[in-house]
């Protein structure tokens, strides 16, 4: 190393910590890790952090959901997360979670400079309230009428029929997706940041090489908008961290996530004893990085830089935006198979496939990328199995067999090896660059020409002759140091296979390549397998049935009898609609991981097995239902729930809870009568 190496600082966005990571996430924290590899390759300091973002009604929900603390989700998710990680070798220096001392720390800290600034105001705002809940609702957690479209069970923001985007207030018919209330509007004192005070440092920010292009241009759009203040706090009941200062509220999740960057770090300087300062303080000359989805760019490009200003920390060195990851050129989706997880991708597929075949898609660019399964395939196998690795299994035989496994004493081609040294600025520069598909580009140009150089000397044929040897031994020498140099260059992307070769070689994969010579290397092993269609199909039907397990259900229980007057009137035509059927039940049992439901399998005459999910636990154990006569709504529409899918609904009447009745055993009542 001629320059004196850099201190780097390196980040990836937090996953929430209430769902699986999935192939989306991969292409930040792949592209980050990728990044980092290079830099540590190249003997740079550099140190990569995250954690999980553990805060927020979501998680608290979730957690109340599963009848869990949320603190034992988290720490559930936090393994999860981890072991899924290291199946795709993502390196973190430090991986740790906002829900942390650190973290609590920094988070007040950081508010206290804030407010000490006078850049805290408060406002009173007006805000919709579930009654029966007693909690403020996020605009998620309402569902009601798209106002423009009139199309049922809307989010509170946007309209998935039609696009409109709204207030939540301007839903008609809303009610709680928590508890199916409708919702009131309640006031409450929030506390806010004044980002006006920090819009002409933002504006500077924005002009200094921070920033990539598009995203630039993102934040004059926004700055023409207006900044607007910054609502930092939240309500009780929430999980997140209580304000010092002000009890029953807590710092919204997104206060306090960028700021679990600087608390992992802390953490990681705690435990290694790195120099903290160095790295944070205001005025520091070190880099700092973070690698973003497109989706969070406000957060980082506007609030986080104005909080760290704000707390007297220094600013990121840049902020790296990605685009959003596409399946065979459409959003993820669950009922197509194409929202796929990390683990169930593991479960079929080498990691290191889609290492190599997004960092083949990847540019500095916001653009989307696209996971082309067809292209996948033919790439992953002609590139990685039919190109490199072929280099060495056409040579590595012959000097393991012949020569004892010594490569001979000089290159027999020297000035080839010099052009493949050469090509390593161009690649490294584009590594430098996040330009991970000209790298790729450039690594497998010159593996084409490794492939041609063998075909030219064709190594089986002159070992046919055995006056021959040394020639052959000169010629597989320098088919395995091109083999080598190319490692070395995919070595960021390729991590697993990198080590192997490491081995197999018993030479170490960085930038500073010296030749092989004279020099023993062990048996070759297989270093990687052809993709197989089937083990994409697979992997396609894995994921078509984990929606089932996976989806949050979305809640729409019927409203809890103490506040819901008789439902509006029905015509008999309305009636006649809903086909009651007495059901024999022949088997209940609990669900894992449901508070309230039981899985009833019910024989409704001609249906011997039909599935339904009842909210019933509370009032029957499943073993006293079996053999017993409800009522069933035989003709409601199928619904995909977490725990499978419901195929009608049981009537019990009662208020709820341990109140509730179904028919008694002795009715005289058949399986498959209709119910008049
Ligand atoms: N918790 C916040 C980030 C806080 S950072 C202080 C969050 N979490 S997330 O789990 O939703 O996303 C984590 C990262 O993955 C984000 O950068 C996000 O853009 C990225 N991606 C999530 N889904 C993605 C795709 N489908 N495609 C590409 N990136 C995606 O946001
Ligand atoms: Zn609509």
């Amino acid at each position: 190393m001629t320059t004196s190496p850099r201190k780097i600082l390196v980040t990836s966005a937090l996953p929430y910590a209430n769902g699986s990571i999935h192939l989306g996430h991969l292409v930040e924290y792949i592209q980050t890790d990728i990044w980092v590899r290079f830099q540590k390759l190249r003997g740079h300091e550099c140190y990569y952090v995250c954690a999980d973002d553990a805060h927020g009604t979501p998680i608290m929900l979730r957690a109340q959901h599963e009848g869990i603390r949320p603190e034992e989700l988290i720490a559930r998710v936090h393994q999860e997360h981890q072991s899924d990680f290291a199946g795709f070798a993502i390196n973190f220096d430090n991986y740790y979670s906002t829900h942390s001392p650190e973290n609590q720390y920094f988070a007040n800290h950081i508010y206290n400079e804030l407010k000490a600034g006078g850049h805290i105001i408060t406002r009173t705002i007006r805000q919709a309230y579930d009654p029966v809940k007693e909690m403020f609702l996020p605009d998620r957690f309402i569902r009601g009428e798209c106002p423009r479209c009139g199309a049922k069970d809307q989010y509170g923001d946007n309209c998935e029929a039609c696009g409109a985007t709204y207030a939540p207030t301007d839903l008609k018919n809303p009610v709680s997706a928590i508890s199916g209330a409708t919702p009131i509007e309640k006031e409450s004192e929030h506390y806010f940041v004044n980002l006006q005070d920090f819009e002409p440092m933002l504006k500077e920010w924005t002009t200094s090489e921070a920033l990539q292009p598009e995203v630039a241009h993102k934040l004059n759009e926004w700055f023409e908008a207006g900044l607007q203040a910054w609502d930092i706090t939240r309500d009780a009941p929430y999980f997140g961290f209580e304000i010092n200062d002000a009890p029953g509220k807590y710092f919204y999740v997104w206060l306090d996530a960028p700021i679990g960057y600087i608390a992992s770090f802390r953490n990681l300087c705690n435990k290694k004893g790195l120099d903290f300062n160095s790295f944070w303080h205001e005025g520091s000359q070190t880099e700092l990085y973070h690698f973003i989805g497109k989706d969070i760019m406000y957060f980082h490009t506007l609030f986080w830089p104005a909080m760290l200003t704000g707390g007297h920390f220094r600013k990121p060195t840049a902020v790296f935006v990605h685009g959003f990851l596409t399946v065979d050129g459409q959003k993820m989706s669950k009922s197509r198979g194409t929202f796929i997880n990390a683990r169930t991708y593991l479960n079929h597929l080498n990691p290191e496939y889609l290492r190599y075949y997004f960092a083949a898609k990847l540019n500095n660019k916001v653009d989307d990328v696209d996971l082309n399964l067809d292209d996948f395939l033919h790439r992953v196998n002609a590139d990685l199995v039919g190109k490199v690795v072929n280099i060495a299994s056409r040579c590595a035989g012959f000097i393991t067999k012949r020569f004892n496994g010594l490569l001979a004493d000089k290159l027999h081609d020297p000035a080839l090896f010099d052009q493949f040294i050469a090509e390593g600025k161009i690649i490294e520069t584009a590594y430098e660059a996040r330009d991970y598909n000209k790298a790729v580009r450039d690594i497998m140009a010159l593996a084409d020409r490794a492939n041609q150089y063998i075909d030219e000397f064709k190594p089986w044929v002159i070992a046919k002759d055995v006056s021959k040897a040394d020639e052959l031994q000169a010629v597989c020498s320098q088919g395995l140091n091109l083999f080598y140099v190319l490692m070395s260059y995919l070595a960021p992307i390729l991590p697993v296979m990198a080590e192997k070769v490491e081995k197999f070689l018993v030479a170490p994969l960085n930038f500073e390549i010296k030749p092989l010579l004279n020099h023993e290397i062990k048996q070759f092993e297989p270093l990687m397998q052809r993709v197989d269609q089937k083990q994409i199909d697979a992997m396609l039907a894995a994921s078509q049935e984990n929606l089932t397990k996976t989806a949050l259900p979305t809640a729409k229980p019927v409203a809890s009898p103490k506040n819901s007057p008789i439902a509006e009137t029905i015509a008999i035509e309305d009636f006649v609609k809903i086909d009651l059927r007495i059901a024999k039940i022949i088997n209940a049992e609990h669900v894992e991981g449901a508070e309230k439901l039981l899985r009833l399998t019910l024989d409704i005459g001609e249906e011997k097995h039909r599935t339904v999910f009842a909210g019933i636990k509370d009032a029957y154990a499943p073993e006293t239902l079996i053999g017993r006569m409800t009522v069933m709504v035989a003709n409601l529409a199928p619904r995909q729930m977490r725990f499978g899918l419901s195929e009608g609904m049981v009537l019990a009447a009662g208020p709820g809870k341990k109140d509730l009745w179904i028919l008694s055993p002795d009715t005289g009542a058949q399986p498959g009568m209709r119910v008049k």
